[in-house]
């Protein structure tokens, strides 16, 4: 039996990247997909290549931070299917902003409204369609919610926010058969690192992936599979007494407190994939 028979499960974010990855694998173990994302033609792409595969899967226009189009969007889904399993609330952005003193009130307006309100709104309007047979829902955090990054402050709070917000929502609705937990990715091979850091052809995208290599103990980047795969776990029954928690994915990066010896061992640096 499929782990995600008769599921109808809900991912936003789902044109590229992790959500993509994640509406190809709830799709592969039985669930009837509900793409949700801005980027209507990559997501028309998601949807056909798990038809392909002979999966159900469904591309709705929907932007995370708007109310009235997650209302819409929430109304559709309420006439169409009834109930909804799980949410996977996987849209995000991110962007460098510069030192707190000089970031852009829009750019940390932007990450917070995209990132935390778009969480916040997407379960405000799902989660009604839920409290009957109830389900899981699943946040994309990140390890930049537990720790920080340099010039990435508006990120940082928005993730931050996003893991303490799952564990209110766990209590909230702990006694109401919907669990709710977050998923933190370390470096993950998508388009947002692109954005963020430079692409793999780029000098300045290469150096950073290979920084980004040398300081995880793993040695390597993730893939997008890798945390569709703790996405999985966390949708399914194989968690079914796990409420408020975080699970970091990132080959070990936040496991140490310092670099240490690291620094200076140059075996470190050179035994990376
Ligand atoms: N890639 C990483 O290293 C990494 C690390 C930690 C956390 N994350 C988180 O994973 C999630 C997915 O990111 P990804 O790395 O797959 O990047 P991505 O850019 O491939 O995917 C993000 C998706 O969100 C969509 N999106 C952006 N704004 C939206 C909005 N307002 N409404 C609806 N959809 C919107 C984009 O169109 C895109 O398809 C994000 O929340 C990100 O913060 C990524």
């Amino acid at each position: 039996m499929k782990r995600l028979e008769n599921k109808v499960a809900i991912i936003t974010g789902a044109a590229t990247g992790i959500g993509k990855a994640a509406a190809e694998r709830f799709a592969e173990e039985g669930a009837a997909v509900l793409c949700a994302d801005i980027k209507l033609e990559e997501l028309n792409e998601t949807v056909n290549s798990i038809a392909e595969k002979n999966g159900r899967a469904k591309a709705y226009e929907v932007d995370v931070s708007n109310e009235n189009s997650v209302k819409n969007f929430a109304d559709k889904v309420k006439e169409e299917y009834g109930t909804v399993s799980i949410l996977f609330n996987n849209a995000g952005t991110d962007q460098e902003g510069g030192k707190l003193h000089e970031y852009p009130v829009e750019l940390f307006d932007r990450l917070i409204s995209v990132d935390l309100r778009g969480t916040f709104l997407m379960s405000k309007y799902i989660i009604p369609l839920m409290l009957e047979n109830g389900g899981s829902i699943i946040n994309n955090a990140s390890m930049s919610g537990s720790a920080a990054d340099l010039d990435r402050s508006g990120y940082n709070a928005a993730k931050g926010a996003i893991i303490n917000l799952t564990k209110a929502m766990a209590i909230d609705y702990g006694r109401s058969g919907i669990r709710v937990n977050s998923v933190s990715p370390g470096t993950i091979e998508t388009p947002l690192v692109s954005h963020l850091a430079g692409s793999k052809e780029e000098e300045q995208g290469e150096k950073f992936r290979e920084a980004q290599k040398w300081v995880t103990p793993m040695g390597r980047i993730g893939n997008p599979s890798e945390i569709a795969s703790v996405a999985l776990f966390l949708a399914s029954a194989d968690s079914s007494f796990v409420t408020g928690e975080d699970i970091r994915a990132d080959g070990g990066v936040m496991a140490y407190t310092w670099p240490g010896k690291m620094l200076f061992e140059e075996g470190w640096k050179e035994e990376t994939e």
